[in-house]
């Protein structure tokens, strides 16, 4: 992997301290070394790109996307053919990349813009993909027009391993989400594609050999063949690998709906419509478990070119296990004394199987066992301490605990979990090493395709700095503000996710003005963690049409408030809480009549209640006198009241306005 070198950090920093001042480039993920120079480039209807040196297809075709990005970013037609004399933007790449993509390639590239030329020169076609998004987002407006300042950059990963991994089993996820999902992972130079194809809730690929497991275990749901390769090409086009997930042995009722004689009790099975870990788990005592997986993988690895397979292996309980009289004789025979020396015994099987049809294993926390070839990747979910755990034991580990995206936590939380933490760190540099990196992580039992893009992005950007950016990059507030240019520029590129987020808060204020509604919509967040899947009211086809499923996962209103007050910038805060005060009696009308927002009704109670409360308190704060002795405790109880979840949402005006109390009050209650 790449590792980085000391005094290139140093150089950073010192290049991060001047650019702060300057405002700092705006670029996500932030390049490892980046220095302004003096002047611009001027883009416009001459700019001409030129492939020079190695060439082939893939890179003509990404400097003629380059050109069309360029458009889409600015709306400047630069016809190619017509422009003449040198260009504006020379690529120098010296030689190929591998012709399927390896972990651990070289990625780094060089980008000096100066006011007559942009030059990005890199080793292969990866390096040049990676700097034509750098180039493409340096590219903004100044008093005179469209230009790129001029820089010198010199860019290369902290890690070789920045991916998203994406269920598409609990919702389908048809192939135009997975290609906007590619585009968009490019334009942050993440570079692993990992698709959960299957779990309880369907099986998502097409196979040839056993079509019962799409016919039976889809809904007519699935990927052809056809179209796995097309998108493995849109992938390799990006710089990105695709990594296929078959989860065994749980996860699979989807499976056995098809193929119950796999399965620990005879079925039959049906395809499971809800959420949560489930009982169904194939048979280790079979061997026709194995000579399935064997024909079934064998097929999977030949459609997949990656080097890597990953097979699941989470959440297996074992309850069937335990119940079969078959399974509890098998592992007396064997000598296995539990469940988990019994999914060792399972997993050490399908790794030679894998590693027979020429792949390395990939899979969760749960196959770690220290008697599995070296070659294997662990994804850990449980966090850095497990992820330490597998590098111990001399496995190469990835993290995606902490960048589950699912969960509707903050941008915030996930940029800051890195990998080398406080349980990594103590590793020895050769164990660090084989931290490869890690992925975004989406489950999908609570999106649709409506508004699954608005709950991976803009976020999965901050884990692609995370993953590619120096670690001494932290600056909390410097990511917000990069992120939402990000956010802009990913929808410039196609990506539906702020439009999808309007189109719901219209659908929302069914034709009542929609400004309040979308002030509301603006101010609540999701309820977190676990608590909405875990609640056994939803199922596959349950409409997630509600408030909460068009409240985005970070309200950007409540943390620029918090924010405000922490700044005591007194001016925003009084007139966000006017705002508010005015949105929350402008919407009471619209939650009266339309039946999809009668449930927030609460909501507007306690918004108004907590503007109240925050202009009584910025009165004391602005004036610095500190409010009199029995004033905050009743205010802060109200506030404790507006911060419980209504209709599975969380008035996120109320920590920003406690945090105001608190400054208000001085200590005092
Ligand atoms: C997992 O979250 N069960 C991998």
């Amino acid at each position: 992997m790449t590792k980085v070198n000391p005094l290139r950090s140093l150089a950073f920093l010192l290049a991060s301290a001047v650019a702060c001042l300057a405002a700092g480039p705006d670029l996500m993920p932030l390049p490892a070394q980046y220095e302004a120079r003096a002047g611009r480039l001027v883009i416009d209807g001459a700019f001409r790109v030129k492939v020079s040196g190695y060439t082939e297809p893939r890179l003509t075709r990404a400097a003629a996307r380059t050109v069309d990005r360029l458009f889409k970013q600015t709306g400047i037609p630069t016809p190619q053919a017509a422009a003449a004399g040198p260009a504006t933007l020379l690529i120098e790449c010296k030689g190929p990349s591998k012709p399927i993509q390896t972990l651990g390639e070289d990625e780094s590239y060089t980008l000096e813009v100066d006011p007559t030329q942009a030059r990005l020169s890199a080793a292969n076609p990866l390096g040049v993909l990676r700097g034509l998004e750098t180039f493409l987002q340096l590219v903004d407006q100044d008093g005179n027009g469209l230009g790129v300042p001029a820089v010198s950059i010199h860019d290369q990963p902290r890690f070789p391993w920045r991916g998203v991994s994406f269920d598409v089993s609990r919702h389908w996820i048809p192939l135009d989400i997975v290609k906007r999902t590619l585009d968009a992972m490019g334009a942050v130079k993440m570079n692993v594609y990992h698709w959960h194809l299957s779990d309880d809730q369907g099986f998502r690929v097409e196979s040839k050999r056993y079509p019962k497991l799409t016919s039976l275990g889809s809904d007519g749901h699935f990927y052809t063949q056809a179209q796995v390769r097309e998108v493995i090409a849109y992938a390799h086009e990006l710089g990105i690998r695709v990594v296929p997930e078959f989860d065994v042995p749980g996860h699979t009722t989807a499976w056995l709906a098809a193929y119950p004689e796999l399965g620990t009790v005879p079925g039959p099975y049906e395809i499971e419509r809800k959420w949560g870990i489930f009982d169904p788990v194939l048979d280790p005592s079979k061997e026709i478990v194995y000579q399935f997986l064997d024909n079934l993988f064998g097929e999977m690895t030949r459609l997949f070119d990656d080097a890597y397979f990953h097979i699941g292996g989470d959440e297996v309980e074992g309850k069937q296990w335990q119940a079969s009289a078959r399974v509890q004789a098998f592992m007396k025979k064997e000598g296995l004394k539990d469940n988990h020396e019994l999914q060792r015994y399972f997993s050490r099987r399908v790794q030679a199987i894998v590693q027979k049809h020429g792949k390395r294993t990939e899979g969760w926390d749960e196959i770690l066992d220290p008697h599995l070839p070296k070659d294997i990747v662990i994804q850990s979910w449980r966090g850095q301490k497990s992820l330490g755990v597998a590098v111990q034991q001399g496995y190469s580990g990835l993290l995606s605990a902490g960048y589950y995206l699912d969960l509707m936590q903050t941008a915030e939380f996930h940029y800051l979990t890195d990998p080398i933490n406080e349980d990594t760190r103590t590793l020895t540099a050769e164990q660090q090493s084989r931290i490869l990196g890690g992925e975004a992580t989406m489950w999908v039992e609570m999106v649709s395709t409506q508004n699954v893009e608005a709950r991976v992005w803009p976020r999965a950007a901050v884990v692609a700095e995370r993953l590619w950016s120096p670690q001494s990059v932290r600056d909390v507030r410097s990511m917000y503000a990069r992120l939402e240019t990000m956010s802009r520029r990913l929808e410039l590129l196609g990506l539906p996710h702020r439009q999808t987020y309007r189109l719901m808060v219209e659908r929302l204020a069914g034709g009542e003005p929609v400004g309040p509604v979308k002030a509301l919509a603006d101010i609540v967040e999701p309820v977190k963690i676990y608590a909405r899947s875990d609640s056994g009211k939803y199922t596959q086809f349950t409409p997630l049409n509600r408030l909460v499923d068009t409240a985005l996962p970070e309200s950007d209103a409540a943390r620029n408030f918090r924010y405000a007050v922490a700044d005591k910038d007194w001016k925003t805060v009084r007139s966000t809480l006017e705002h508010w005060r005015a949105a929350a009696a402008a919407v009471r009308p619209t939650l009266e009549k339309n039946g999809l927002l009668l449930e927030a009704r609460p909501i507007a109670d306690h918004w108004a209640r907590t503007a109240e409360i925050g202009l009584e308190a910025v009165e004391f704060a602005a004036s610095g006198r500190t409010a009199p002795s029995g004033w905050a405790g009743p205010r802060l109880a109200a506030l404790d009241e507006a911060a419980k979840p209504v209709a599975e949402t969380l008035l996120m005006a109320a920590p920003g306005v406690r945090a105001l109390v608190e400054l208000a009050a001085g200590g005092s209650k």
